[in-house]
């Protein structure tokens, strides 16, 4: 069975991935920092896949000594790791005028560093297998969003690393897949600009914008599987990733027209 390691798997697309690889009779890693809503989680998977054995840690991504005893324990008892996915993150929003230099740093500790942080504590055992390495970025890497410049920024930094390291960790036989998701059903937009989740938040997509997170995982795990290079998730993703790179000015016209300081 393969073993596969995921970050920020306590909530949306995370926990979705979870179940996915369970239904696809996968052995599970799961961290992040709320180890509550990650045993509900492995209870969830436990109960579409009774065969997934699941080992869950309490792991910020920000402090690369918290990946210790997940890699260690992983590997006494599964042998190897498979399949590593960098998914936790948040973003902070607001316009440059209302944020500070240290909203930018608390943003890039996460999305970045913590990124950095999964890769490096996994690569050891990624050698050995062989395996795929997932980074998830989003749509935001491409498009520059008026009130969300610093999680703009973070994802544009991850997209880069997984497509500079493509090429480098293909020598050991290691898929590097970067992930870049449009809108969907998450915690996200409930989570504040210190990356502590708010239940009372409002979120601020419509729902039908949205597309639903078992959805996208079962995309994301097919982009993953193939060890393609990247995929952009939703077909609004799409659509927008392409109006941006083509017709950057019909872009730059729409977000002047909606832009909300
Ligand atoms: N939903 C979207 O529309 C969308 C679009 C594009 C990209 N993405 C990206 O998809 C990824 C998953 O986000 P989501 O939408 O599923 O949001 P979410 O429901 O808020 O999930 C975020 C996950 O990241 C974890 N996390 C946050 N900070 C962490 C830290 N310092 N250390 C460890 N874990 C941490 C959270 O767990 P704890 O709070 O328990 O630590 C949670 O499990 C993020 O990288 C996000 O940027 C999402």
């Amino acid at each position: 069975m393969p073993t596969i390691f995921i970050t920020g798997a306590s909530s949306g697309i995370g926990a979705a991935l979870a179940k996915e690889y369970a239904r696809h009779g996968a052995n599970l890693i799961l961290t992040a920092r709320r180890i509550d809503r990650l045993s509900d989680i492995a209870k969830e998977c436990k109960k579409i896949n009774s065969n997934s054995e699941i080992l869950t840690f309490q792991c910020d991504v920000r402090h690369e000594e918290g990946f210790i005893e997940p890699v260690k324990q992983a590997i006494e008892k599964f042998g190897s790791i498979d399949t590593v996915i960098a998914n936790a993150g948040f973003g902070v929003s607001g316009a440059l005028i209302q944020l500070k230099v240290e909203d930018y740093r608390r943003q890039f500790e996460t999305n970045v560093f913590g990124v950095l942080n999964t890769i490096y504590a996994t690569l050891p055992e990624l050698k050995k297998s062989k395996g795929k390495l997932a980074i998830i970025s989003s749509v935001a890497a491409y498009l520059d969003l008026p009130n969300s410049s610093a999680y703009s920024m973070s994802k544009a930094a991850v997209k880069s690393l997984g497509g500079s390291i493509y090429m480098g960790l293909g020598r050991y036989g290691i898929s590097v897949t970067t992930i870049c998701p449009g809108f969907v059903e998450s915690e996200i937009y409930r989570v504040d600009n210190k990356g502590v989740f708010q239940p009372e938040k409002k979120e601020v997509v419509p729902s039908w914008l949205q597309m639903k997170a078992d959805k996208a995982a079962k995309q994301i795990r097919c982009a993953i599987e193939k060890r393609k290079r990247e995929a952009v998730i939703t077909l609004l993703g799409k659509l927008l990733v392409f109006i941006y790179r083509h017709f950057p000015w019909i872009y730059y016209f729409l977000s002047r027209k909606f832009y909300r300081s």
